[in-house]
């Protein structure tokens, strides 16, 4: 169960969210209907169809070949190819018996080498996550792993290098020449959409994560979305929540929670929306915090400074750890604490922020229940369809990237590549 909660003084907010919701209804209408116009962008948007039975069969059965015989998954990918996977993997608690690493995503060396030390003496496999295979990050990194892997394993390295690209791609080609596994990046899934494919599961699972659970959670979410009427739907709430504060003059959306275990989630939501809706000099800026680290640090400037942003709370309902903080050893003026659990500390001060915070800027609160697989596939679910929406309701394609080809052209040209 997933809810949204607005906390904002404006006594005005919830008739200009009413009027909002009605303008904007035909893009939720149209998409729930099979938008024509990005047809070829949507094949996220039926879980069914992404992350089908025999799909998931063959991803487990991978994973479960790469859990028996290996002590390191080395996720080789950038950006959308690699955050939905870490985000799990990182947020959640997983039984460590395959450690996963993480490579393509920069091109410094001293990270690449840290990695190559980890994989020292372990059993290895690889798995590059590509889907067009000309990102420099990933291609670069690929190399010199799969170099180890064949001097290591000799005719066995195949066995341990999977690829994930489109079909046709060059990397679907260096596969059938090398006897690589090859599974398949959807030709209609972008990265930053692709939790939901091989891209995003097979690492997850790898790493035991109870992938059906996931793609459960983003399959009940996909039905309460399609089913509810645009008053009370959550995702189109957000959304028109989003535009609502951004024709206001807000530009920045601050994502928080008061669980780290959320780290590599705020990530992947960065690049989701930032990708999705920063272009034509529009866009709120999406960026992140993770309490109760920052309210020591920008959170001055959340309650003081400048007044660009709004901020969304992610916050679980249910209690998943507990941690008595109790005394013991001296006169510490700590007292007030005898017999608080940190869960209750915890849910203290985000009740705080949230009075403290909402006397400044509107605050918006987005509950689930419990932080685990099903939830974690709630939320992608819930916020791919969101970005959908609030890109649309902004006026710009969600699903290309233009601003990132510029530098890579000036890259590209100061390493000598070719046919530029
Ligand atoms: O969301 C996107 O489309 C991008 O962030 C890509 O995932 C990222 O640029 C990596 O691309 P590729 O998988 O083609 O290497």
């Amino acid at each position: 169960m997933l809810n949204l909660r607005i906390e904002d003084k404006d006594q005005n907010l919830a008739q200009q969210l009413a009027d909002s919701k009605n303008k904007y209804q035909t893009i939720l209408h149209n998409i729930r209907q099979g938008e024509e116009q990005y047809k070829e962008s949507l094949g996220w948007l039926h879980t069914a169809q992404c992350a089908g039975e025999s799909s998931l069969e063959r991803i487990q059965a991978l994973a479960d070949k790469i859990r028996k015989d290996g002590e390191v998954f080395v996720v080789i990918g950038v950006g959308g190819s690699n955050n939905a996977a870490r985000s799990v993997i990182e947020g959640l608690d997983t039984d460590g018996r395959v450690k996963i690493l993480y490579a393509g995503n920069t091109l410094s060396p001293h990270s690449l080498n840290q990695v190559l030390r980890e994989i020292e003496g372990k059993s290895v496999y690889i798995n590059c996550i590509a889907k067009n295979f000309e990102t420099l990050e990933p291609g670069a990194s690929f190399r010199v792993l799969r170099k180890i892997l064949h001097e290591r394993y000799g005719s066995q390295a195949a066995e341990r290098i999977i690829a994930t690209g489109t079909k046709g791609s060059s990397l679907e080609r260096l596969c059938k020449t090398m006897g690589y596994t090859f599974l398949e990046f959807p030709e209609d899934v972008g990265g930053r959409f692709s939790a939901m494919t091989s891209v995003g599961l097979l690492p997850m699972a790898a790493a035991g994560i109870d992938i059906r659970r996931l793609v459960k959670g983003a399959a009940d979410m996909e039905k309460q979305l399609f089913a509810e009427p645009a008053e009370k739907n959550p995702a189109y709430e957000y959304a028109c929540l989003r535009n609502l504060y951004y024709q206001k003059g807000y530009r920045v959306e601050l994502l928080t929670s008061f669980e780290p275990q959320f780290q590599w989630f705020f990530k992947w939501w960065i690049q989701l929306f930032a990708e999705s809706e920063g272009k034509e000099n529009k866009g709120l800026l999406p960026v992140s915090a993770q309490y109760c680290e920052e309210l020591h640090a920008v959170g001055q400037f959340i309650q003081d400074g400048t007044p660009l942003l709004f901020e969304t709370f992610l916050d679980v309902r249910e209690q998943n750890s507990s941690l008595k903080a109790e005394s013991g050893y001296g006169e510490d003026f700590f007292d007030y604490l005898n017999g608080k659990d940190f869960w209750e500390m915890n849910k203290a001060s985000f009740h705080a922020t949230v009075k403290a915070h909402r006397e400044k800027l509107p605050c918006l609160i987005l509950e689930i229940d419990r932080l685990d697989e099903y939830h974690f596939g709630q939320l992608f679910y819930f916020f791919l369809f969101s970005c959908y929406l609030s890109a649309e309701i902004l006026g710009v394609n969600p699903f290309d990237q233009p601003g990132v080809e510029a530098y890579k052209r000036w890259m590209f040209e100061a390493l000598g590549k070719h046919g530029l």
